[in-house]
């Protein structure tokens, strides 16, 4: 079986179910159900046994080192993070706390693990270290997009607390020989997204009739990616990536932002017409995000290279799918739009 932390929240939940709907290999899951995490995105799987959900802290070594004696998994893989740029800036405590001391206690333990297994089992045993482009930090216009060997230039108290997690599993591996495997992805959508980023937010918002805060001048750009061929990518990392190596993973897919947030309404003007005309009424420009990242672009030739990885969405197929998914789970996004989403609301968008 494999070990997945944060595979309650946004990514980690698709992963799961991706995972069992294409092997019958048990997943233990490990999360701390944070504001993040819900259990509701994994439904479809009660009542099956290949998942079994633990509900704990990746900085708790007794329970790390509990289930990893107790389910001896041949892979750890590691997702479980705080996530949220603007979160990060507003309290940058919690991402030091899980994305640094979190991934140093779960290779402390799995190097504990792995050190007691037989040489077969040794050598088969991964540590996959799920990380992000933004370690990178920001591109110019019209340089070239990120290769693995991108100098780490990280801005935001995130991105740091990510490059940070980055080089304690170059170097558990370097040092210890952990077998590990890492890869850095762009910003991914699709459903079970939080609607505190920016895809998600703007769906919620346009339906809501509620302003479509676009931070300075909307310029900014990301490489966006469908949920689905992140998981697809870290299958075939997992299965056949070179230890020690990381593999960036993107969708071929800039866009500034206000080009996404312009899509979207004009495909929620085509599923959800509204009388009083266009989503695009709602678009309003605000103060912008300190430290903002001006441009992301993935270069992710070296996983098509070796491992024949690229992505089986389009932006104009994801995007669609994405939007029509938020229209039919309208009590998905009512039940995360708690008390503590609306407090996240106000902290971040009332002074803007
Ligand atoms: P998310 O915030 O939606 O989910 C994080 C999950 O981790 C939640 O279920 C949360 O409960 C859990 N968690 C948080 N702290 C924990 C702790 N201390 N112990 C156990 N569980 C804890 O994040 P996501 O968007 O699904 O991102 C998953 C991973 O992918 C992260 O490592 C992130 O850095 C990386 N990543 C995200 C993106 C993106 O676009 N979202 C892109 C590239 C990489
Ligand atoms: P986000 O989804 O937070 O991802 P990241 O910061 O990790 O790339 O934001 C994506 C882009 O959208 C980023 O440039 C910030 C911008 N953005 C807005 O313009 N308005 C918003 O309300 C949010 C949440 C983000």
């Amino acid at each position: 079986m494999i070990l997945v932390t944060g595979g309650a929240g946004f990514i980690g939940s698709n992963f799961v179910l991706d995972w069992l709907a294409h092997s019958d290999e048990p997943v233990v899951n490990l999360d701390a159900l944070t504001y993040a995490g819900n259990r509701r995105n994994l439904a479809s799987l009660n009542g099956d046994a290949r998942h079994i959900f633990v509900r704990g802290d990746i900085g708790d070594r007794a329970l790390i080192d509990r289930l990893l004696a107790e389910y001896r998994p041949r892979a750890l893989v590691h997702f479980a993070a705080e996530s949220h740029v603007d979160r990060s800036i507003h309290g940058p405590g919690a991402f030091i706390k899980t994305n640094v001391e979190g991934t140093y206690t779960l290779l402390e333990a799995a190097r504990a693990h792995w050190s007691t297994l037989g040489e077969a089992d040794k050598a088969a045993f991964r540590f996959h270290h799920v990380s992000t482009d933004e370690v990178y930090g920001s591109l110019a216009p019209g340089a070239p997009a990120f290769t693995e060997d991108h100098v780490y230039e990280p801005n935001s108290p995130y991105s740091a607390s990510k490059a940070a997690s980055d080089h304690l599993v170059r170097a558990w591996h370097n040092t210890y020989g952990l077998p590990v495997v890492t890869t850095n992805c762009s910003n991914n959508y699709g459903p079970f997204h939080f609607p505190e980023k920016l895809i998600p937010l703007m769906i919620v918002n346009a339906l809501a009739g509620k302003p479509l805060p676009v931070y300075g001048d909307g310029q900014q750009i990301r490489d966006w990616l469908y949920v689905t061929d992140h998981c697809s990518a870290i299958r075939a990392v997992l299965a056949k990536g070179r230890l020690g190596e990381t593999y960036n993973i993107g969708g071929w897919n800039e866009k500034p932002n206000i080009e996404i947030v312009q899509t979207i309404c004009a495909l929620l003007d085509e599923l959800r017409p509204a009388a009083e005309g266009s989503y695009t009424r709602f678009i309003t420009y605000v103060k912008d995000r300190p430290g903002h990242d001006r441009r992301y672009a993935i270069d992710a030739r070296k996983i098509e290279r070796e491992l024949g990885w690229r992505p089986a969405e389009t932006f104009e197929t994801g995007i669609r799918k994405t939007v029509q998914w938020y229209l039919e789970h309208a009590d998905w996004v009512a039940e995360v739009q708690s008390g503590s989403y609306r407090d996240w609301v106000d902290a971040n968008y009332a002074k803007r």
